[in-house]
């Protein structure tokens, strides 16, 4: 629908995670007009729910270059090297201006200096956390406190639709559709020549996840639409404990944060065996990829549907003092981690992969940068080190507010260039259709794949779209444009594009796991797969 109202801007950031924060205050403090979209509340995203932690070489005797080793391990030989190295150089500097910025992290009392713990992957302890296991709070709270204080225009409750053209075929902005925020109801248009994609991960595409319900990867899906590339989305990660509240469990599920881990927790099974000793020399530290391997097959070996974490032997102490979030969570659910074992199994945690970007986040769409979970900036290639989502928001945030700070002195006194209208209306799927992706999904490209199963979810997935573009196409009949239906909608997009890429990678690599390809064979796929669709086409 054509916009009823529109606003201007030098930069629009869709997202308001770390990553997406992080920018619009950068941006604003070196004198851009700066918007900031969201679709529900300022912390509504992933970043509020981070707990292990932000990893940097911040402790004694730790380098970038160990760092930059225990990443590209984890990446499973699909890291971009000069991403890694960026990363954990500059990885330091951006956690110290994080703390400028207001971030308070656990210190040691006597020192002052940062805590730091360990998590999968890690040969240090290198993860700076906040409030014991509240992390991405702390982080959330600062910023958005910082970008209140800023001069930051800020829209919430806003759906961001489609990107919007100049004549030239640049960004000009953004299509939105606001709910419930008077004068700017309904859908309207922020007219401006850079658009940030901050919109975070998509979770929801799978039944059980740690994700939180606004992360239906609406950033890759737009990125899709506007004819953006998109890179190794095949790679989702399974995060190995979340804690098991039932085999019909659904939506967002508490996470055991991997510091739990760190901090000497194990895994055990039914009969109390430690079942990871003897599969990686980290055991339960391996990366996170093996550990959730680990965990599923000792799921598979012995018909359980979970496996038990066992931290009795921290004390009550340290418990409500280090981990005050899960304990409560546990205690919430009928189970006391001081006194009993945590059940836990493998639930969807990130997208490794994303709208591809450079290293400085431009995509290869002029204007139009991604940053966060829904970037591909090829730090994480096949399987992303713990706690480096937070810290490659906040480096490649400010490497991306530098390239457009940079972009806009070079277009200053340019002559306006029309727009091209927006695209019109679009087949979309009902609300509902959320949960038949869900479903889809979990049985057919969850923690362990196979041929077999990836055909019967692309077949399930291509007849629903099919049903909305036949409908659409025919009596031109859709679902009433809404936020629900236009989540679904994009679920279903970056459903098939994720199916139609674990289909064609044929080997177990990270956290692809076919069963029926079990070897990582670096012969023939040791290389990326990137999808483009034509521009406008949901
Ligand atoms: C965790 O605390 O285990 C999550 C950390 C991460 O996802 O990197």
């Amino acid at each position: 629908p054509a916009p009823g109202w529109a606003l201007g801007a030098d930069v629009v950031v869709v997202g308001s995670g770390v990553a997406g924060l992080t920018v619009a205050l950068r941006c604003a403090a070196a004198g851009a007009k700066v918007t900031v979209v969201t679709k529900a509340h300022l912390d509504d995203g992933s970043t509020r729910w981070a707990q292990g932690g932000i990893a940097a070489a911040l402790g004694d005797g730790d380098t970038p270059e160990q760092h930059l080793d225990d990443t590209l391990v984890a990446g499973a030989g699909l890291c971009d090297e000069n991403a890694v190295r960026t990363l954990v150089s500059e990885g330091p500097g951006a956690v110290r201006r994080l703390i400028a910025t207001g971030a308070r992290f656990d210190t040691d009392p006597a020192t002052g200096e940062v805590l730091l713990t360990r998590e999968g992957g890690h040969h240090r302890r290198r993860i700076a956390h906040a409030g014991g296991d509240a992390t991405g709070a702390e982080v959330s709270r600062a910023l958005i406190e910082a970008v209140r204080a800023a001069r930051i225009e800020l829209i919430e409750n806003a759906l961001v639709l489609d990107l919007l053209d100049d004549a030239e075929g640049r960004t000009a902005g953004v299509t939105l559709h606001v709910m419930g925020e008077g004068r700017r109801d309904g859908v309207g248009a922020v007219h401006a020549p850079v658009v940030v994609l901050a919109t975070g991960g998509m979770g929801q595409v799978f039944s059980a996840t740690t994700n939180p319900a606004v992360s239906t990867g609406d950033g890759v899906a737009l990125a899709l639409r506007a004819g953006a590339e998109v890179s190794d989305i095949e790679f989702v990660q399974f995060h190995p404990t979340v804690l098991w509240l039932g085999p019909d469990a659904e939506g967002q599920q508490p996470l055991v944060s991997e510091a739990v881990r760190g901090e000497g927790a194990y895994l055990v099974d039914a009969d109390g065996t430690r079942f990871m000793v003897g599969q990686h020399e980290l055991a339960e530290l391996a990366p996170r990829d093996i550990v959730a391997k680990g965990i599923t097959r000792r799921m598979q070996e012995t018909g359980a549907d979970h496996m038990f974490l066992d931290g009795r032997h921290f004390g009550a102490a340290m418990w409500e003092q280090r981990f005050p979030t899960i304990l409560a969570a546990c205690r919430a659910h009928g189970i006391d981690p001081v006194t009993g074992l945590i059940p836990v199994a493998p639930a969807a945690h990130y997208a490794s992969g994303g709208v591809r970007t450079d290293l400085h986040g431009r995509t290869t769409v002029p204007g139009l940068y991604a940053c966060g979970e829904v970037a591909c900036t090829g730090v994480h290639g096949a399987n992303r080190l713990a706690s480096n989502s937070l810290l490659e928001g906040l480096v490649f945030a400010e490497r991306i507010a530098e390239d457009v700070m940079a972009a806009l002195a070079a277009r200053a006194g340019e002559p306006a260039v029309p727009l091209v209208p927006p695209p019109g209306g679009a087949p979309l799927l009902a609300s509902e259709a959320r949960y038949e992706v869900q479903r889809i999904m979990t049985a057919g490209a969850g923690v362990l794949r196979s041929a077999a199963s990836l055909t019967q979810a692309a077949g399930a997935l291509e007849r629903l779209h099919t049903a909305a573009v036949e409908a659409y196409d025919r009596e031109g009949k859709t679902a009433e444009p809404c936020v629900e239906t236009w989540e679904a909608t994009n679920l279903g997009l970056v459903a098939r594009v994720l199916v139609a890429a674990a289909r064609r990678r044929e080997e177990t690599r990270g956290c692809h796991w076919r069963e029926d390809r079990p070897e990582r064979d670096d012969r023939a796929w040791r290389r990326h797969l990137a999808v483009r669709l034509t521009p406008h086409r949901t």
